[in-house]
């Protein structure tokens, strides 16, 4: 691929042009400006929601949301998740749930995730048991409807305009994506071998593909894509297959490879993506290898018992007897299922979910670029890819 024109170094800063002739040691990616994102739309699963799940079906109780909000809020942490520290870091307040119809403001962006979203229909959805009926195509449906009808609120004024994204801010926005994680998951827990939810990646890449395609012909141009953890390494998978072959950490081998062969695929689908749709800057963003360290080196990291999960209850993973911030009767007695001492050394927050401390070292390694491809920080990725 060629230098695209979005590429070129703006020539009215003679200072910075300076700076880059006498300079040689300035490579092209320092050189790019830092990108205005007005506003942030974001799809995905629990690893994203700020609250959608929360508004529609019901929120997570104490002790969710202690770390940070001292209440719970909706997310399925102590505290704040990747999404929040990308918010803060672009200058946006923390985004409002689309589905939320409680004080929210959209005037920055919005988000469509909600936890136990997938990206294919689900067989069983949620509140009777199984996924969130807010699947990716939904999602793509809302910000649909967001588009166009917040211009309409927009033109007619009044309390609710100011409260609305400007419509040239759906151009420039930055589109984050993390979904896929329980499409691998209703196939664990279905009836699937973990053979058979491996061969059926491509169908759910390809759903995932269909609705990038979707949001790009709306106007999308600017595409943060996150790709699947190592699900194997978390106690809601290593307690229901406890005879799971473990890798040296402890993980769960076969799931963390169907997990990898998901953001394989993924990652080729961006490759055709960026062909498809030349107007695209898309960065395809390995969260997988930034999680996997925190399992693979704690103690380096400042973390420790990466596969306990801090909150729950029950066997060696403390997952399993009893959902955080349930009350559970043992023994003939009352016990609420309460988080551990130091959330901020955990991984795992409650067998499913990070802690915000987990959250905060991969915002911290996956801004800078370095897990990027292309390998741009956050602030830069609306420029399209280069060789
Ligand atoms: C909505 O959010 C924007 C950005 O933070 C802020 O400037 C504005 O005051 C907010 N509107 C209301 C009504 O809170
Ligand atoms: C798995 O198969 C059993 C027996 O055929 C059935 O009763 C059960 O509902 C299936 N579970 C799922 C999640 O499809
Ligand atoms: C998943 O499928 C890919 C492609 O066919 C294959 O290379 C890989 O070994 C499979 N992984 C598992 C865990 O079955
Ligand atoms: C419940 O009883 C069992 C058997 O006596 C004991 O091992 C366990 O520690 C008890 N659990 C609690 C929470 O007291």
């Amino acid at each position: 691929m060629k230098y695209s024109p979005r590429v070129v170094i703006s020539l009215f800063c003679s200072y910075m042009l300076i700076l880059h002739i006498t300079s040689s040691t300035v490579s092209p990616a320092l050189a790019l400006k830092d990108c205005e994102f007005p506003a942030i739309f974001n799809f995905g699963d629990s690893n994203s929601d700020t609250g959608g799940l929360a508004a529609s079906l019901g929120p997570p109780t104490t002790p969710y949301g202690e770390t940070y909000f001292h209440m719970p809020v909706g997310r399925f942490s102590d505290g704040r998740l990747i999404i929040d520290f990308i918010a803060q870091s672009l200058g946006h307040p923390y985004l409002s749930a689309y589905l939320d119809s409680l004080g929210t403001n959209f005037s920055h962006g919005a988000n469509f995730a909600t936890a136990a979203s997938t990206i294919r229909l689900p067989d069983h959805i949620l509140p009777a048991g199984g996924f969130s009926p807010f699947y990716l195509d939904i999602q793509y449906g809302q910000f649909l409807q967001l588009k166009f009808r917040s211009q309409l609120i927009r033109h007619r004024g009044g309390i609710f305009a100011s409260l609305m994204p400007k419509e040239d801010y759906f151009s420039k926005a930055l589109y984050t994506f993390d979904i896929g994680q329980n499409d691998l998951g209703e196939g664990f827990f279905g009836n699937m071998t973990v053979q058979e939810v491996n061969a059926s990646v491509p169908d759910i890449i390809t759903g995932f593909s269909t609705n990038i395609k979707k949001i790009y012909d709306l106007g999308a141009r600017s595409f943060w894509i996150h790709n699947t953890g190592p699900i194997g390494c978390l106690p809601y998978i290593l307690v229901t297959f406890p005879s799971a072959q473990k890798d040296e950490v402890g993980c769960a081998k076969a799931y963390n490879e169907v997990a990898q062969h998901f953001n394989h695929e993924l990652k080729q689908a961006i490759v055709q993506l960026r062909k498809d749709l030349p107007l695209g800057a898309f960065t395809y963003v390995d969260v997988y290898s930034v999680k996997y360290s925190l399992f693979k080196e704690p103690e380096k990291h400042g973390f420790e018992l990466p596969l306990i999960a801090c909150c729950g209850y029950g066997g060696k993973y403390n997952y399993g007897g009893g959902g955080c911030g349930a009350t559970i009767t043992v023994n003939g007695s009352q016990i609420f299922v309460g988080s551990c001492k130091n959330p901020s050394a955990r991984v795992n927050w409650d067998g499913i979910h990070y802690t915000e401390a987990a959250a905060k070292f991969v915002f911290d390694k996956i801004s800078t670029g370095a897990y990027s491809d292309p390998p741009l920080p956050l602030k830069e990725a609306c420029h399209r890819s280069f060789k």
